[in-house]
């Protein structure tokens, strides 16, 4: 394998102000100054995992503009292969992003560029998935993407590549693609999207309806409960880890960074989600997405 992880996603600028309280509609509140960080849940994830020592490859398409270089510059400086990352055809996706002072967000993405990552372009880059450990996607680039990163994976032999998604921003997801995910990786909300508004009451009974969907094995993510990790062999519960949140925008794309990476060195699901949920908490305790990240000596220290 050349990589550990690739990473088939969104790159944003993230502008971010902190407000007291976060506007309701209608409403008008006077924030901080300005902040201006990179950000994308999949530009995310490249840098969790490059940051924590995977070998690790970006595949992802930006503006030829002054957010692009942004992104890139984060990604070579974590060390991410940037070779796939396309440039041009429409301006760098952008997120609005509010934080109140508990560290929760609103965001509003823009996809600009993200919309235009075709199938044709996940096609023409099968040689790189095939050349990775892991495929980590999420739902911030069109859905027919995702079902090409599926396909090329399925069509691998047996065993050579192995499909992580979070499904986020949710949709209802094609069968071929739920199919693929060992695992796919929700929290509630994106767990009722996919499997529906009756799914059980405790994460066990959710984990055993996205089961039904078919995905070879599932991680809910639970917040400050934790998480679940879920297969057809059964489930155990990870504890979260208690820190003292400053911004939780990206937290969510480390742990499934690190959750992926690990997997993907033979790590037990349980173990995996263990070392995930203190890469997450980590980066609570830092504002920002990407600059936010641990090294694994930081997640040591924890
Ligand atoms: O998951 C956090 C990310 O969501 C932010 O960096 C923002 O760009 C949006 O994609
Ligand atoms: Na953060």
């Amino acid at each position: 394998y050349d990589y550990d992880l690739l990473v088939v996603g969104s790159a944003n600028a993230d502008l971010v102000i902190g407000v007291e309280q976060r506007p309701a509609a209608g409403e008008t509140v006077l924030g901080s100054d300005l902040a201006v960080h990179p950000g994308g849940k999949g530009a995310n994830q490249a840098v969790a995992a490059a940051r924590l020592g995977a070998r690790t490859a970006l595949l992802a398409r930006v503006g030829d503009d002054a957010h692009g270089r942004l992104l890139l510059d984060s990604q070579r400086d974590a060390g991410v292969d940037t070779a796939g990352v396309l440039v041009g055809g429409a301006p760098t996706g952008v997120a609005l992003i509010t934080v109140d002072p508990s560290g929760d967000n609103s965001i509003v993405v823009s996809l600009g560029a993200n919309a235009r990552l075709a199938p044709e372009d996940v096609r023409a880059a099968a040689g790189l998935l095939g050349a990775s450990r892991v495929v980590s996607t999420q739902l911030e680039i069109p859905l027919e993407s995702v079902v090409e990163v599926a396909k090329v994976v399925r069509d691998l032999p047996e065993g050579t590549t192995r499909l992580v998604l979070n499904p986020s921003p949710p949709q209802p997801l094609p069968e071929e693609v739920l199919a693929a995910c060992d695992p796919l990786i929700v929290n509630e909300h994106e767990a009722r999207v996919i499997a529906g508004d009756d799914l059980g009451d405790s994460p066990e009974d959710w984990a055993r309806a996205l089961l039904a969907l078919g995905p070879r094995s599932v991680v809910v993510t639970l917040g400050a409960e934790g998480a679940l990790v879920a297969s057809a062999e059964g489930s155990v519960r990870v504890p979260a880890v208690k820190v003292e949140a400053v911004d939780t925008t990206g937290a969510g794309d480390a742990f499934t960074a690190a959750l992926a990476w690990k997997l993907g060195q033979g790590e037990s699901p349980a173990d995996a989600a263990a070392y995930a949920a203190r890469v997450g908490a980590v980066a609570v305790t830092r504002a920002g997405a990407q600059a936010s990240f641990p090294t694994a000596e930081e997640v040591a220290a924890l």
